[in-house]
């Protein structure tokens, strides 16, 4: 459609993905721009299988011809690059916690509530959710259509992609360490992670809990329900991708195992993989490189009227990041945005 796109934070982890889905997309390298900190400013992205990209410096980048801005570079710098992204006409999909809660920004699961897209107008920003949230969400969502959820309880297994390529290398260091039997070195986690899992992801609340774990609450809240109830507990473990959530749903309406299973089976970007079999349910290792949030594991739980249990799992860079701010990107284009306009100067239609 010929938009121009500009990724920020492309030399990420979540940046690095951006660019290869909008590669596998058929988007044109001449239409994506590559933007990173000064520290990686003049060096070279991959862009699928054949292009490179350079990267720019985003101090000194000017987002005047640019129609779409997908950003990753840390909450505090897209609170001062997006909006002045925005005031260019540039419209921010922004995967930082920045801008989530803000009630002038809506904050969007395509799969869940593409609607809320509209409201993008007041401050040209969408927020993506929290890697966590949005894989529950997509899981969460058509149960909640057919039986009306009251109560999660959940309990993360969250991959240490989903802290940054800093993050990845500690696990490995660490994780050689103690088999050459090299000191650990602790630097992005608190307590040693290779061979052990943190149940500490964000900084602590007054009440005793993670801001991670009141993300997936208030997030799920302005995305799905504001009347769903949610207890999390959010536990980094030594998985390099994906995310797994053990899900506890408590409904207000009788739903059997077998109609969750044919809601989950018919509802979009769900894979239900549930046989009672050795091998007959998905890990994180094996969600790495899919677009699918995999459902396993359904189960009724019967110390509740209406209850089940689920295991969730999905790979954090993509659905929990990268993809759902495409998806997000590619309704933009063909539902809000002016297909025929100058580049860079897209009267907002929808
Ligand atoms: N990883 C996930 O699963 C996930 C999911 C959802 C949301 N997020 C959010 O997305 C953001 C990035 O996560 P990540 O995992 O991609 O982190 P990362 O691997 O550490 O990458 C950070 C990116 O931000 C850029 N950056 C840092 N400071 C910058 C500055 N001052 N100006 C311009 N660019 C700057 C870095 O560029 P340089 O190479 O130049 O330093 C790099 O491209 C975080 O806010 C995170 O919470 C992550």
């Amino acid at each position: 459609m010929g938009f121009k796109v500009a990724v920020v934070g492309a030399t990420g982890n979540v940046g690095r993905e951006m660019l290869s889905i909008l590669a596998e997309r058929g988007i044109p390298a001449g239409d994506v721009t590559a933007v990173a900190s000064e520290r990686s400013a003049g060096g070279e992205v991959s862009y699928g299988e054949d292009d490179v990209l350079k990267v720019e410096d985003l101090e000194r980048f000017d987002f005047e011809g640019t129609d779409i801005g997908l950003f990753s570079p840390g909450a505090k710098v897209s609170a001062i690059h997006a909006p002045r992204a925005a005031k260019s006409g540039c419209v921010v999909i922004d995967n930082t916690s920045h801008f989530r809660m803000d009630p002038d920004v809506p904050l969007v699961v395509p799969e869940v509530n593409p609607e809320a897209i509209a409201h993008y107008k007041k401050r040209l920003i969408i927020a993506n959710p929290n890697c966590s949230t949005i894989q529950m969400v997509v899981a969460l969502k058509p149960l909640h259509d057919f039986a009306r959820i009251k109560r999660v309880v959940v309990a993360t297994y969250q991959s240490v992609s989903g802290a940054g390529r800093e993050a990845m290398d500690e696990l490995f260091n660490q994780t050689r360490g103690v088999y050459v039997n090299d000191p650990i070195t602790k630097e992005v986690f608190t307590k040693q992670i290779a061979f052990n899992c943190i149940p500490h992801i964000d900084v602590f609340m007054e009440d005793g809990s993670t801001k991670e774990e009141w993300k997936m609450g208030v997030e799920t809240r302005k995305i799905l329900d504001r009347d769903i109830a949610v207890h999390a507990t959010c536990v980094r473990v030594p998985v390099f991708i994906g995310h797994a959530e053990a899900v506890n749903v408590e409904f207000e309406r009788p739903i059997s195992v077998e109609q969750a299973r044919a809601a989950l089976k018919a509802a979009p970007g769900i894979s239900v993989i549930d046989r009672r079999v050795d091998e007959g349910y998905v890990t994180p290792q094996e969600s790495a490189g899919e677009d699918a949030v995999f459902v396993s594991r359904i189960r009724r739980d019967p110390t509740v009227p209406h209850g089940l249990g689920l295991w969730v799992v999905a790979d954090n860079l993509r659905k929990g990041a990268a993809l759902n701010a495409v998806q997000i990107a590619e309704i933009l284009m063909r539902e809000y945005l002016d297909q025929s306009g100058d580049v860079g100067r897209r009267r907002h239609i929808g």
